[in-house]
């Protein structure tokens, strides 16, 4: 993988600041966004700088680190570091609502200092440590999910995918690009179709750049394309990633998943989610109790076509960021586990279990 995606430039924790690929940049321009106070960390996930399911869950948790962190610098003791803590977990963890791994990150760490005896410092260095350990897990888990998901994808493959479920978005590696990337790997041959994922284009300017990073064919497509695209056998699979996937199997994932997975099964093509059991939430029944971000309207009339502005002004907008995708249209969850098939219930259950991956 090229050295734009190691982990470390994704995300990573140094002393008094969490520094991040600002994903709002990309492809135009590859920059590093520093910050050094946690509320920096709750801006840059709300406003997509650092995005995608696991990777927002290591941010969340490095929000936390950083938090620790500059309480203990402060000198206020460990009363003052846990009253930072009391004012920064609960905001890093509603940074955004969809993706369960923010909430499961945050607590998680929330839990390591609440069980914590030492001083200030020795909390912050607990909380740094676990926060680096949890953004190598998670891009350990994408490798182990590339390496069960390029088994099911058979000679020449055609993957369409949809929005950016790779290294950005998981601190390395990816879920959705793992596939591909380990399925690339073992047959030179695949190719991938990149639905642009409108409105803010996860697909056509992180997808793609990451694809050309690692010289991967893919051919971009408007979202609207991709029903031809299959009709025209030009699709073989469709592998997606995931923002939560309910106990039931129910899949929660960038709006127009769901559109997929209806084609999929309308063409008889392999709908396949590839997710980490971080993004498991066990405690959803369903995917209708998932709560859905609804984003601002600007980000859908704030398209430009020949220099100007492509949406009446102040047109009515909605904008929910995520769709559910029913569990009876997805042929496999792929975790770091190995490959569940319906009925989803305990084969993800038992993975989250096995994987220590519970709240
Ligand atoms: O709004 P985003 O860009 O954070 O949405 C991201 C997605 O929907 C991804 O498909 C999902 O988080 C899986 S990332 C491995």
């Amino acid at each position: 993988m090229s050295n734009g995606l190691a982990p470390e430039a994704i995300i990573r924790l140094g002393a008094g600041e969490v520094t991040m690929l600002d994903q709002t940049l990309l492809p135009g321009e590859v920059a590093q966004l520093r910050v050094t106070e946690w509320p920096g960390v709750v801006e840059a996930i709300g406003r997509l700088a650092v995005r995608g399911a696991p990777a927002i869950g290591v941010a969340g948790a490095m929000g936390v680190a950083l938090a620790a962190q500059t309480a203990a610098a402060r000198g206020e003791g460990v009363e003052g570091l846990r009253a930072e803590l009391a004012r920064a977990v609960p905001a890093l963890r509603a940074a955004r609502p969809t993706a369960v791994n923010l909430a499961w990150a945050v607590d998680r760490m929330a839990a390591i200092a609440d069980a914590h005896e030492g001083s200030p410092e020795q909390i912050a260095a607990s909380l740094s440590e676990a926060a680096r350990s949890l953004h190598d897990d998670e891009v350990e888990r994408c490798r182990a999910i590339g390496a069960h998901g390029a088994g099911l994808l058979g000679r020449a493959a055609r993957v369409l995918t949809h929005c950016n479920a790779g290294a950005l978005a998981t601190g390395g590696y990816g879920t959705a690009l793992g596939v591909v990337r380990a399925g690339h790997a073992a047959d030179p041959g695949l190719r991938v179709i990149v639905d642009e994922t409108r409105p803010l284009l996860q697909g056509a300017r992180l997808t793609a750049w990451e694809l050309e990073q690692d010289a991967i064919p893919y051919t971009l497509i408007a979202d609207g394309m991709a029903a031809s695209m299959m009709a025209q056998g030009r699709v073989s699979h469709v592998v997606v990633g995931a923002d939560r996937i309910a106990a039931n199997g129910d899949v929660v994932n960038k709006i127009g998943t769901y559109g997929l997975a209806v084609l999929a099964r309308e063409h008889g093509l392999p709908f396949i989610v590839a997710a980490p059991t971080s993004t498991v939430d066990l405690s959803t029944p369903t995917g209708a109790d998932v709560p859905v971000e609804e984003r601002s309207a600007d980000e859908v009339r704030g398209l430009w076509l020949f220099g100007r502005p492509a949406a009446v002004d102040d047109a009515p907008v909605a904008n929910p960021a995520f769709d559910r995708t029913p569990a009876r249209l997805v042929a496999a969850v792929v975790s770091e586990r190995g490959v569940h098939r319906p009925p989803f219930e305990r084969s993800l259950a038992r993975a989250v279990d096995e994987a220590g991956t519970s709240p």
